[in-house]
């Protein structure tokens, strides 16, 4: 299994005083060299955390493979053409929401996504589709032909330690099962910690996970670098 760290919140402390600190590229170059396979960012509407600039700066001055999450929106899609990132990770976005809520609605808006993620497919860009574990959006995003889905991971970790974890865990293997057998490779993330990620291993061939809160936390108390590994060595 693969680890993209997204380092999102790098972006929203140093946007806390509005000046260079800590340096988004730097956090980045200690991901990479601390042994993780990818970076993460989330370009939102909003630019409440990374920039333009960010993105930018890691595409062109690190060899990593950048995975830019973003919406459904003309103005993204012109960037990911711009910026051309190894992987696009369609998110549902709402202005209001304090992080992503939920998982994008593929099977409502399935010919506006298949129409929206051709160009980046044509530009050689992975693209995957973030959505909840179900069947209906399972085969919808099949339909849109993208290559990759990654399930929204919040509520099988908001329900880890409870009554709750079978149900929420069974809809994660399921549908990793469903999504494979329609030849479609399957991420996952949102929520996952060092508590609760160990279950990942038993959904059979997972390719990636995508972790940004737990081990931007974690860097607080053991540095980047440490964080970084000790999530390595759990996954
Ligand atoms: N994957 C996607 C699509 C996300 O939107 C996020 C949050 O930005 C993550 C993974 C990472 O979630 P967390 O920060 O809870 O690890």
């Amino acid at each position: 299994m693969l680890l993209g760290v997204n380092i999102d919140h790098v972006a929203t402390l140093r946007n806390a005083r509005g000046e260079n600190d800590p340096s988004v590229f730097e956090a980045a170059q200690i991901c990479i060299n601390a042994g993780a396979n990818g970076i993460t960012t989330h370009l939102r509407e909003d630019r409440r955390h990374i920039k333009d600039d960010d993105v930018f700066k890691i595409k062109n001055n690190l060899d990593c493979k950048l995975n830019l999450e973003m919406a459904v929106t003309d103005e993204m899609q012109e960037i990911a053409l711009k910026l051309l990132p190894h992987s696009c990770c369609i998110v549902p976005e709402k202005r209001q929401e304090v992080t992503t809520e939920g998982g994008l609605d593929v099977y409502s808006k399935k010919d506006k996504i298949k129409n929206f993620i051709a160009p980046l497919l044509d530009k050689g860009i992975e693209v995957s589709l973030f959505i909840d574990p179900e069947e209906k959006q399972i085969e919808a995003s099949n339909y849109t032909g993208a290559k990759f889905i990654e399930l929204h991971t919040g509520s099988y970790s908001r329900a880890f330690g409870s009554v709750n974890e079978e149900v929420e865990f069974q809809k994660l293997y399921n549908s990793a099962i469903l999504a494979q057998t329609y030849g479609i490779t399957v991420n996952a993330g949102h929520g996952l910690n060092y508590k609760n990620v160990h279950r990942m291993h038993e959904i059979k061939n997972l390719h990636e996970l995508n972790i940004g809160h737990s081990i931007i936390s974690r860097a607080i108390f053991t540095g980047l670098d440490n964080a970084v590994k000790e999530m390595l060595k759990l996954i």
